[in-house]
């Protein structure tokens, strides 16, 4: 599949009376880091399930890496994200009862086949080598996030995104978990869509666009 460009046209998106995303037009070029910025029930969390494959547009036009995902059948989407999408929420999301190096082999599972020694080297990168047989109720906010990055990664995916991922952490955990992301996208060059209510991880980006009430106000330009 071809680079992870996104390019939306006119996309909306309605849950019965309310029109959580207003007609949105945006392009994201392939490598770009996007910031997404808006207050609560400005749509960005739409926003980023409809990129990421996870919820249907009601309207417009929305392609990934060139593949228009309106046209795509529940399996396709399925495929899509998982060969193509790495996603990274404000809750950890990871199965309370396995270790970190399961939680991330479950993804490879899900995937293709899991392999053990990868799922090791994923943890060595994001820091966690000493944690590997750790549950997450035995790690700190921080480590379950890099656990998360992690698990987003394991698939190489074109697309990383982010909802809030940092939302839970202190100011420490937040900037470690940035550099982390910061770095391995240097190495991998994913394209990245990363929501945030704080403006300095927003300042991580090359863009930041402005959401509010469904419809993109503004954009910055935060790098040349
Ligand atoms: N599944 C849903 N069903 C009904 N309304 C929803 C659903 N998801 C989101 N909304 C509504 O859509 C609007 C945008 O929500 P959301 O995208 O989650 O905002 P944000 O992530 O910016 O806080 C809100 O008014 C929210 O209540
Ligand atoms: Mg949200």
């Amino acid at each position: 599949m071809a680079a992870a460009t996104i390019e939306t046209s006119a996309l909306t998106r309605s849950y019965g009376e309310i029109c959580a995303l207003k007609p949105i037009d945006l392009l994201v070029p392939e490598g770009e880091w996007l910031s997404v910025m808006g207050h609560s029930g400005s749509g960005k969390s739409t926003l980023m399930n409809l990129v990421g494959g996870l919820d249907r547009p009601s309207g417009g036009a929305l392609k990934v890496g060139g593949k228009d995902l309106l046209a795509l059948s529940e399996d396709g989407l399925a495929r899509f994200r998982r060969e193509y999408v790495g996603i990274i929420f404000q809750q950890h999301h990871l199965v309370p009862y396995l270790s970190a190096v399961e939680n991330v082999m479950l993804a490879q599972y899900f995937h293709s086949t899991p392999d053990e020694a990868e799922a090791r080297n994923a943890l060595e990168r994001v820091g966690l080598g000493h944690r590997l047989k750790n549950r997450p109720g035995e790690l700190s906010g921080g480590e379950q996030q890099r656990v998360c990055i992690a698990r987003a990664i394991i698939n190489s995916p074109k697309l990383l995104l982010g909802d809030e991922p940092t939302g839970n952490l202190d100011h420490k955990s937040t900037m470690m978990v940035m550099e982390l992301l910061k770095e391995l996208r240097a190495e991998e060059r994913f394209t990245v869509v990363m929501v945030t209510h704080n403006q300095e991880v927003a300042a991580w980006g090359d863009r930041t666009i402005y959401l509010d009430d469904g419809v993109l106000v503004r954009e910055e330009r935060t790098r040349c």
